[in-house]
């Protein structure tokens, strides 16, 4: 089943939002409306909570899992994802934070307790390492990521262009 509960925990899925029928979603997991959820991707909520904002899109084959609480973290790690947010294909996101508006290249890792803030584009292929704090505004790329570049009015209109395209995306798949 690609919907499943986990302890009591059943995912809570807003109005219109999608899940391809061979991803797995499981547990403590929030989808906001018209969050959409691309083939192959595993959103695991079993041992702390998952949130994805409003018309967020998680593309194909991403992993989002989050950190148990324990002695020196007792509340673990949840995963949050803001609104509008592009997840490319193939991107671990695991115990961490990814604000509004932002654009996480393909293929990219970003560890517990990292902070990806409100308009940051992300380039393909990088690592952001626990705990960094990437600000809003500008290109970060590389393993270790690094602030490359203000980004442009052009690309600072990109993220709110390609949120709605995955929303307009799947809601063809939905008909
Ligand atoms: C980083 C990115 C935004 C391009 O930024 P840019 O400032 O326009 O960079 P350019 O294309 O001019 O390339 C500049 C240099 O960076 C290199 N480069 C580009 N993207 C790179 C990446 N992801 N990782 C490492 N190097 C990269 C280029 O090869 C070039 O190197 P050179 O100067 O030695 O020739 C783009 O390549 C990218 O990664 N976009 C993410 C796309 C994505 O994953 N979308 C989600 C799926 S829909």
């Amino acid at each position: 089943m690609t919907i499943r509960s986990f302890k009591g925990a059943a995912p809570k899925l807003g109005a219109r939002a999608y899940v391809d029928d061979s991803a797995v979603v499981i547990g403590n997991v929030e989808l906001g409306e018209d969050a959409s959820i691309w083939p192959m991707c595993s959103i695991r909520g079993d041992v702390n909570s998952i949130h994805i904002g409003a018309r967020s899109n998680i593309q194909d084959g991403s992993v989002i899992h989050v950190t148990h609480g324990y002695g020196e973290l007792p509340d673990g790690k949840a995963t949050r994802i803001g609104s509008d947010v592009t997840v490319g294909h193939k991107v671990m996101l695991h115990g961490c934070t990814v604000e509004d508006l932002c654009l996480i290249g393909m293929d990219s890792v970003i560890l517990d307790g990292a902070i990806i803030r409100s308009k940051v584009l992300l380039g393909a292929g990088s690592l952001v390492p626990e705990g960094k704090d990437l600000e809003g505004g500008y290109l970060w790329l590389g393993r270790p990521a690094k602030k490359m570049r203000e980004l442009t009015d052009k690309e600072l209109q990109w993220f709110e262009y390609s949120a709605m395209h995955y929303v307009k995306l799947k809601n063809d798949y939905m008909e």
